[in-house]
């Protein structure tokens, strides 16, 4: 089984695969803007307009203290930041990723406002109440001890602060072949259904749990996202070798195959701290 780290360690959106991509534009690394990243460094589903989504629905505004879970390569933080004015910390259990959301933060000149620890989520090393509004895409799937997990989320947010994020949700038809092959291929070892999510979230004090089943959209952008793998064949290859661009293109095309039949899905979720 693909473990965390390596399924991270050896993805086709890299930080190599990044500043690939700016060098092809004409950019130089040595004198770049935000918005020249944010095309390549979002590592979610419907970039910035679904990290756009989580921050209208938060909201998130100018002032805010977010705490963004499972940062990746700080794309959505440093969105976050520039677009909406608020700091934004990440953490993000990945040593490699941690490093190359740091140093592309620095390459934007973001790092006063966007900062990044590596770290676990179900351990946060941040003091209780830190934070106004959390933020997560993509990356509870990931994580099957939950109930650490929003019980950090809970500890470090302000009492009325808002929790939202985005995550896979399995239907009943999620077949126990398409779960163990999700978990060996693409580190998917927690996929819960919607209400077991919402549930997870009151269990651990969170208020006005709610959920918004967003399958549609991600089910019509998937099958370009597995196109857009596609094309980074040869790049992913000279990286990582050719078994693992075949292994994750495996892995990846069960996954939208699930999606578009509705055996799997996507949600929003939000809830609050009591006041
Ligand atoms: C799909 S990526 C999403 C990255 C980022 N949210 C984005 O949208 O660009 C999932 C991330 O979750 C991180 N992750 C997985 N398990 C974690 C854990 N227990 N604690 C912290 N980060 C974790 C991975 O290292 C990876 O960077």
């Amino acid at each position: 089984m693909v473990n965390i780290s390596t399924y991270y360690d050896e993805h086709p959106i890299n930080q190599v695969a990044i500043e690939n991509a700016l060098i092809r534009l004409g950019k130089s690394l040595e004198n770049l803007v935000p918005e020249d990243l944010f095309d390549f460094d979002q590592d979610h589903y419907g970039g910035l307009a679904a990290v756009d989504a989580l921050a209208t629905s938060s909201p998130v505004q100018a002032g805010d203290r977010v705490l963004d879970v499972c940062s990746g390569m700080g794309g959505p933080a440093r969105y976050l930041a520039h677009n909406y004015g608020c700091s934004v910390t990440g953490i993000d259990i990945n040593q490699l990723r941690t490093a190359a959301a740091r140093q592309l933060t620095s390459r934007v000149a973001l790092g006063e406002k966007v900062s990044f620890v590596c770290g676990d989520a179900t351990k946060m090393p941040f003091e209780s109440k830190n934070f106004t509004k959390i933020i997560s895409q993509e990356a509870f799937l990931h994580i099957p001890d939950k109930a650490s997990l929003f019980a950090n989320c809970l500890r470090v947010l302000q009492p009325g602060g808002c929790l939202t994020f985005t995550d896979w949700i399995a239907s009943p038809r999620l077949t126990d072949i398409e779960r163990g092959a999700l978990g060996e291929g693409m580190a998917a070892t927690a996929i819960h259904d919607e209400n077991d999510y919402v549930n997870f979230l009151s269990s651990a004090g969170f208020v006005d749990a709610q959920s918004e089943d967003i399958s549609a959209w991600w089910s019509e952008i998937l099958r370009e996202r597995l196109r857009m793998y596609q094309t980074k064949k040869e790049e992913t290859e000279n990286l990582f070798g050719v078994s693992r661009h075949r292994e994750f293109m495996e892995a990846y095309e069960i996954f939208v195959q699930a999606m578009e039949e509705r055996r799997l899905g996507g949600a929003r979720f939000k809830a609050f701290r009591d006041i």
